[in-house]
């Protein structure tokens, strides 16, 4: 049965979204916030705040207050989260209202408090339960994890990637690398500084990841604009795919390999589902042109993207929020 005001939130280092019973998904935004320097008063949220992210206007300061997929600001991310459920509106019956959210399985206790002390923090207070991300996950890749049955999902967000086996709703066995989708922006802006002089934006860097990947696009180049580093003025650059390839390598190469530490690593017993179900591939850095194949070909397994992603960790979220299964440990606290 659906419960109006129940909602599953997919609390990102890049994006939040939320589920709302009944509704469906209704609020997809960045994981950012402004606040005014001086009086510290919230001023935008979500893609209003990303957008002054790097035009630093004066007065106003662009917090990301996840980070690694835990929360580094408490306050911020409460102010945030607090913001995105008045947006998302619920629809609160008498009953006190639960909310789904999703963490990364290395999260520590801490760590785990603070995302339910930042639920608590609002009014309704929600009765918030946690689930970790690849359970979440592996639910939106379409596993059935019912009966015990497994499968393998390997979950590359902005700040962590998330390999893990899970069966029966349970994690069997995890790593949380803190390496993802950031982490190749941060190679490309380093990459195009000392290779081309050219200072880009963490913006510009990410477009370039999405068009060239690993891959090299359609035209094997793709056009950026940053500040010359030698004259501090804006400039105009094709930048070449093999660059871009070569930034992106490391980070690519240390996820190959610990998808495959991982899989050898799994228990007899879960092969068959594994290499049945192939690797799910899930989060927004699965959309990385060449990802794909490059772990299929060093895991010697399929491997294949999840429809839909960006939104596979919420779906999944809301999936079981709605089974409302007792075996399922995150209703099960
Ligand atoms: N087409 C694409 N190609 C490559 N990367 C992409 C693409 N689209 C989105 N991304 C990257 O996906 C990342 C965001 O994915 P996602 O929303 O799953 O992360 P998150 O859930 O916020 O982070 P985390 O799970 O680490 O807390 C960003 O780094 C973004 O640049
Ligand atoms: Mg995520």
């Amino acid at each position: 049965m659906r419960i109006r005001g129940n909602v599953a939130i997919d609390l990102g280092t890049v994006n939040t979204l939320i589920w709302v019973a009944g509704r469906g998904l209704v609020l997809e935004e960045p994981s950012a916030i402004a606040v005014d320097a001086t009086t510290g008063a919230v001023t935008a949220i979500g893609e209003a705040a990303e957008v002054l992210a790097e035009k630093e206007p004066q007065d106003i300061q662009v917090l990301h207050p996840l980070r690694d997929g835990v929360i580094a600001d408490l306050d911020a991310t409460a102010a945030m989260l607090n913001g995105f459920l008045r947006r998302a509106r619920p629809h609160n019956g008498p009953l006190r209202p639960r909310a789904l959210v999703c963490v990364p399985s290395g999260a520590t206790f801490v760590e785990r408090r603070s995302v339910i002390a930042a639920l608590e923090a609002r009014r309704p207070r929600y009765s918030a339960r946690l689930i970790d991300e690849p359970v979440a996950a592996a639910a939106g890749a379409g596993l059935d994890l019912s009966g015990g049955a497994g499968g393998f999902v390997v979950d590359v967000g902005g700040g962590t990637t998330e390999i893990a086996a899970v069966a029966g709703w349970r994690v069997v066995r995890a790593r949380s690398l803190r390496m993802a989708g950031n982490t190749m922006d941060e190679a490309i802006v380093h990459a195009a500084r000392s290779n081309l002089g050219l200072i880009l934006s963490q913006r510009a860097a990410r477009q370039l990841k999405m068009t060239l990947g690993l891959t090299g696009g359609v035209d094997g180049w793709a056009e950026t604009v940053g500040l010359d580093l030698a004259h501090r003025s804006p400039r105009v650059e094709r930048v070449p795919a093999d660059l871009v390839a070569a930034a992106l390598e490391p980070t690519v190469t240390a996820i190959a390999r610990s998808v495959q530490e991982m899989l050898s690593d799994i228990p007899p017993g879960l092969a068959e589902d594994v290499v049945r179900g192939k690797v799910r591939l899930a989060g927004g850095g699965a959309i990385l042109p060449g990802l794909a194949s490059q772990i299929e070909a060093s895991a010697g397994i399929g491997t294949v993207v999840v429809d839909d992603p960006l939104r596979c960790v919420v779906r999944g979220a809301a999936l079981i929020l709605e089974r409302r299964d007792k075996n399922v440990p995150g209703l099960a606290q």
